[in-house]
């Protein structure tokens, strides 16, 4: 499990979003006592201790992120498909792991919808790589340095969440991991680099088929403290 001191600045993880998104990440081991609404405190009622602190956390993200643009704290239910019901004019995404707690707040103005997700390195095993990468993205991880193989494959399992919670609310509809693939060969890492590369997804034909004209897939990437983070946002283009 990576453990992430609650000084840890996460300066990499807050210069992933575009431009017009707010992004406010806190090491979950520095995550203050946040009080939650009544009725989202319903929410997670029967849930274990760690849960109620992930989701505790995650609202507060979420709050702070929201306050930047002028709203003041509010209930933050959630979706009939598990996401956050933001407030209306706005969009986000919240993820959390062990470590980190994050959220991603857009106005839908600019952005319609984001997916944000973080994920630990070295958890994908290669039973598990078999299910959430394609063929393709399966041979160009083959074809890399043994050694950059986790950094690679855990960026595309998190460019694939990231899209999922993106897209599933807009277009309510649920894919898996094979109908999305992630270019890998192309911006393939160095093991150093750290921040803000562009991930290039290609949707697959049911995707596709469902995207409005005018809506452009746009994606983002960064690695620090053990971690990979990973943003998708759709764009309108006229
Ligand atoms: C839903 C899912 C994406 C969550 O990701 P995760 O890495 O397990 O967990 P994270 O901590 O990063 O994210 C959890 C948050 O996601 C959000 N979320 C859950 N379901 C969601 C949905 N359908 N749409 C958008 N956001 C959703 C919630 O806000 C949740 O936090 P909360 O319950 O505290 O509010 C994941 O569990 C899942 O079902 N994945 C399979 C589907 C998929 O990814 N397919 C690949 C497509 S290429």
């Amino acid at each position: 499990m990576t453990e992430l001191h609650a000084t840890s600045s996460l300066s990499w993880l807050e210069t992933l979003p575009p431009v017009g998104v707010e992004l406010v990440a806190m090491p979950v081991a520095a995550a203050p006592a946040v009080t939650l609404f009544p009725e989202e405190l319903e929410l997670v009622g029967d849930a274990v201790a760690k849960r109620r602190h992930e989701f505790a956390t995650g609202r507060e993200c979420a709050r702070r992120a929201l306050a930047r643009f002028g709203l003041p704290p509010a209930p933050l239910l959630r979706t009939a498909g598990g996401g956050v019901q933001w407030p209306a004019g706005y969009t986000g995404s919240v993820t959390h792991s062990d470590a980190v707690a994050a959220a991603a707040v857009g106005a839908v103005a600019g952005v319609p919808g984001l997916g944000l997700d973080v994920e630990e390195l070295g958890r994908l095993r290669d039973a598990l790589l078999k299910r959430i990468l394609t063929p393709a993205e399966l041979t160009v991880l083959q074809a890399v340095p043994e050694a950059d193989r986790q950094l690679l494959a855990t960026r595309a399992f998190c460019a694939k969440e990231a899209l999922f919670k993106c897209l599933q609310p807009l277009l309510n509809h649920w894919f898996g991991f094979q109908e999305a693939e992630v270019l890998l060969g192309v911006g393939v890492p160095e093991r150093t680099e750290a921040d803000g590369d562009q991930l290039a997804i290609r949707l697959g034909p049911g995707l596709t088929d469902l995207m409005p004209a005018g809506w452009r897939l746009a994606a983002r990437c960064a690695s620090g403290d053990g971690l990979v983070a990973a943003i998708v946002w759709v764009e309108t283009v006229s």
